[in-house]
């Protein structure tokens, strides 16, 4: 299959989908090329590696971390690595957004490529442009925009992806098909999880109309505007949650989605709240928690979207249909006081 190349005012990506690993040959030269990744994709496919120069890294959003980016640093230089290396991130979201800091940083900027090997991040995190860093408990407070060169998918590698973590990928999944793609949300309806771990085609399908779905609002808006905001439903809520409480940030941002759903009802009449709640939880996440309502309320207005005495909300007028709306603090206080 021809590759799609998406292009960016000062930059493009090539993305390989539905593509297999001993591509990447084809792609880059091998005794060029740098794969960074971590000790959970590296045990589980020891082979892909076999021949590649590589660093292991240990897993987890904990290392995502400077401290991690100077050992990365000290190891390329070790290893000779200069201006013509290429840093490809074969990972999760961790690894890839590691690997575009590490790689636009190392020697004012070296090119850098993406394997990503869960879901989340073929159909999110390894899409934008974004880079960075979490510095204590503040996540990506370090980073910069910088495209990759290339993106490779191979549907294979998520055989062994965790449970849980097919779940985070499933929440991106029915958040860009609430904002965007109501074909796409009555698709998902008709099938469930296990269907699409099932049938390699139709997840593939699924991947790249999801990924796809992203590029083109990014490329729309690529410094953050507008209408890329709209990728953040269910995020501030979800956000105040995951810090709260011990739930995976796919089960957050799941529980952010419905409770928007419900302020959505107040405020655009948005008529789909149980919808959306039953297709959330066909997926394996939760669409209900009980939470502290006052805490909720404090986070919602600390928010960077909020305006005097306004707050902006991205809000569903109707199924594939986002906008963002400013809210009174008033009126949120009310709204989120009846949410189920
Ligand atoms: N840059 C962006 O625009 C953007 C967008 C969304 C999320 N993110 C970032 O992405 C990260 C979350 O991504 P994630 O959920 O992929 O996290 P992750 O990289 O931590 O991966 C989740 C877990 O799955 C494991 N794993 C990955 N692929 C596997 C495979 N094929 N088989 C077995 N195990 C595998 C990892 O080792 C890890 O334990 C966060 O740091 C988040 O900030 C970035």
């Amino acid at each position: 299959m021809r590759p799609a190349v998406y292009t960016f005012s000062s930059a493009r990506t090539t993305v390989y989908y539905d593509s297999r690993f001993s591509e990447l040959k084809k792609i880059v030269a091998r005794k060029d090329t740098v794969l960074l990744t971590d000790e959970h994709v590296f045990g589980f496919h020891p082979t892909l590696f076999r021949d590649w120069n590589v660093i292991v890294l240990k897993a987890g959003e904990a290392f995502k971390v400077q401290d991690t980016v100077d050992a990365v640093i000290r190891q390329l230089i070790r290893m000779r690595a200069g201006r013509q290396t290429v840093l490809v991130g074969v990972g999760g979201g961790v690894i890839t957004d590691l690997a575009g800091y590490i790689a636009s940083v190392f020697m004012r900027g070296i090119l850098f490529g993406f394997v990503p090997t869960s879901l989340l991040c073929m159909v999110d995190a390894s899409i934008g442009g974004k880079n960075g860093i979490d510095v204590d408990e503040y996540k990506n407070m370090v980073g910069l925009v910088r495209q990759p060169a290339f993106i490779l998918h191979d549907h294979r590698l998520l055989k062994t992806l965790p449970e849980r973590e097919w779940r985070n990928g499933f929440a991106e999944i029915i958040k860009h098909a609430c904002i965007g793609n109501a074909s796409m949300f009555r698709e998902l309806e008709k099938h469930d999880p296990g269907f699409y771990r099932k049938n390699a085609g139709q997840l593939a399908k699924l991947v790249r109309a999801n990924a796809d779905f992203k590029f083109r609002v990014v490329q729309r808006d690529e410094f953050e505007k507008g209408r890329r905001k709209l990728l953040n439903f269910g995020h501030t809520i979800g956000h105040a949650l995951e810090n709260q409480y011990e739930l995976s940030h796919g089960e957050a941002v799941s529980i952010g989605m419905v409770s928007a759903c419900h302020l959505s009802s107040g405020i655009t009449g948005f008529a789909g709240s149980r919808r959306v709640a039953s297709l959330i939880e066909k997926y394996g996440l939760p669409a209900q928690a009980v939470y502290n309502k006052d805490k909720m309320f404090r986070v919602l207005v600390m928010d960077k979207k909020r305006s005097r005495d306004h707050i902006h909300l991205i809000l569903l007028e109707k199924i594939g249909r986002a906008v963002i709306q400013p809210v009174s603090i008033g009126k949120l206080k009310q709204l989120i006081d009846v949410i189920p």
